[in-house]
């Protein structure tokens, strides 16, 4: 077994590099009779330091990371010089980590290293995880209570945890390690990522989104941010439990879609529109057939009639892109009931638009905007941007005739995420587009610890729509549209 992954020439009791420094004093104790050894600890592996006593229980945690930083660090040069790294992709997981376990084994006794069980297995699993996975991200991609992973340089990585960012205690050995993993992601998906081309989109296997920036362009190392795949993604009844929206709006978004209205959720970065669109997606009956476009494919729609493209950057060569305005367009010829594109971001609008006003009602979407107004100005962007010379009149005719609905996610400061506005277009004024809205998020202060305090409410406006509704069978109570009244 432990031969089957071993390059044929290696020599595994060779250490291959020196000690890193600090554990050479490792040594005496070890070899010969390690269960007599009392039980190891980082601090009886160390030469004693000037005053051992004052140590306090973080540090002696910290140096227990930086040791076992130092020793996995050269144990992963000796893994690299001892498998086969082509067989590896043939070996089964069991089998990879007892070849691991082994050499683990044989190095540290050949180094004179002794570590107990748990820093052993802790040793064993991070060289799994480098070998096979993506290295120290691989504990935050497992870990199913982080939600976005960012890493900023080498000795900095973030987590999202519900709703907040905490620094976590993971860090990359240096820059050339966190290059290490980002190539590997990257060249997974037939991409690279250099000086001369500095940033990259990819996907990871699990579904996670992934996006790197490495330096020079990211000054103080690379940039990596992860929005982890959620296999389970927060239904209708999860965001109203967590107080994203209230039932009266579910009940009202509910006629929406159903009824066929062209919806654009709109929010900042990071606010929850691909949740809001995948939620509001349930609404659609299984009938219909749905096809969907995303540069990374998010969206799980839990209809059977599903079609799902991901539009692709161009490769190295600069070839071969396929852009969501190409996929829109043959989706078109495709017989869709409905389109879904996952964010418009560019000259796709032009096509979404027309989509949205011939035939393809109840298409949906998502923009960068940071309110209902805000969100139509960006459309006008995007439509003047994709070099289409149309009066600015004709412009938002298009527009108002083309969207019914903008629903607004925002991430409050408290990290909270709410739909903050559902709002209608009910047509044009002149020249102005004209929006009512029909919800709201009320903010009324603040609590000493930073939460927002607020409550939705009905702005009292009735339904533009409010007839067809009741034409298609939704007969929404006139009470959802009643302001909310403190008692
Ligand atoms: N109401 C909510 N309550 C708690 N978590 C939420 C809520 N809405 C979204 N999330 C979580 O927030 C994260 C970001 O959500 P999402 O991917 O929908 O945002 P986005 O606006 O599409 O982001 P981006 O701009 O990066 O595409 C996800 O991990 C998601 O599960
Ligand atoms: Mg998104």
């Amino acid at each position: 077994m432990f031969s089957r992954y071993k390059k044929p020439s290696a020599k595994s009791a060779e250490p291959v590099v020196a000690l890193a420094e600090g554990q050479a004093a490792a040594k005496a104790p070890a070899p010969q009779q390690p269960k007599a050894t009392p039980k190891p600890t980082p601090a009886n592996m160390r030469k004693p330091r000037s005053k051992p006593a004052e140590v306090s229980p973080q540090d002696r945690e910290k140096k227990r990371k930086e040791r076992l930083g130092d020793i996995k660090l050269e144990m992963h040069r000796v893994l690299l010089d001892n498998l086969n790294l082509a067989a590896i992709d043939q070996a089964s997981e069991k089998e990879l980590r007892e070849e691991i376990s082994a050499i683990v084994a044989e190095t540290l006794q050949d180094k004179g290293i002794v570590l107990n069980r748990e820093d052993r297995q802790a040793l064993n699993q991070e060289l799994y995880d480098e070998v096979k996975g993506l290295g120290p991200l691989e504990a935050l991609l497992q870990d199913d209570t982080v939600s976005d992973i960012l890493v900023n340089g080498p000795h900095q990585i973030f987590v999202e945890r519900a709703g907040k960012l905490q620094m976590s205690d993971i860090v990359f050995k240096d820059e050339r390690h966190l290059m290490r993993i980002i190539d590997k992601i990257v060249s997974a998906v037939g991409r690279r990522v250099d000086e001369s081309n500095p940033y990259v989109d990819a996907r990871l296997a699990d579904g996670s989104r992934f996006n790197a920036m490495v330096p020079p362009i990211a000054v103080d190392g690379s940039l990596v941010s992860i929005r982890k795949f959620k296999k389970d993604k927060l239904s209708i009844d999860d965001l109203i439990q967590f107080g994203a929206f209230t039932e009266e709006m579910a009940v009202y978004l509910q006629a929406a879609v159903a009824t066929r209205l062209n919806v654009i959720v709109s929010g900042g970065t990071g606010s929850g529109k691909t949740t809001t669109l995948n939620a509001l997606s349930s609404f659609i009956d299984d009938s219909e057939r749905i096809l969907t476009i995303e540069d990374t494919a998010e969206l799980q729609l839990q209809q059977s009639h599903v079609g799902r493209m991901e539009s692709r950057p161009p490769n190295v060569e600069g070839k071969g892109a396929v852009t969501p305005r190409d996929c829109l367009k043959n989706a078109l010829r495709m017989r869709p009931d409905r389109i879904i594109v996952g964010e418009t971001r560019g000259e796709e609008v032009i096509d979404m638009l027309q989509a949205m006003n011939t035939g393809h009602d109840g298409s949906m979407t998502t923009i960068h905007a940071n309110n209902p107004r805000d969100g139509i100005s960006r459309l006008e962007n995007m439509i003047a941007m994709a070099g289409v010379e149309m009066p600015l009149k004709a412009m938002r005719s298009q527009i108002s005739s083309a969207v019914n609905l903008i629903v607004q996610a925002s991430r409050l400061q408290d990290g909270s995420r709410r739909m903050t506005s559902i709002s209608e277009i009910t047509g044009m004024e002149g020249d102005v587009i004209s929006m009512q809205e029909i919800f709201r998020y009320q903010r009324v202060g603040l609590t000493p610890d930073n939460k927002i305090i607020g409550h939705f409410t009905a702005t009292g406006v009735r339904s533009h729509f409010s007839e067809r509704f009741k034409m298609w069978g939704y007969d929404v109570p006139p009470s959802i549209y009643e302001p909310f009244r403190p008692e």
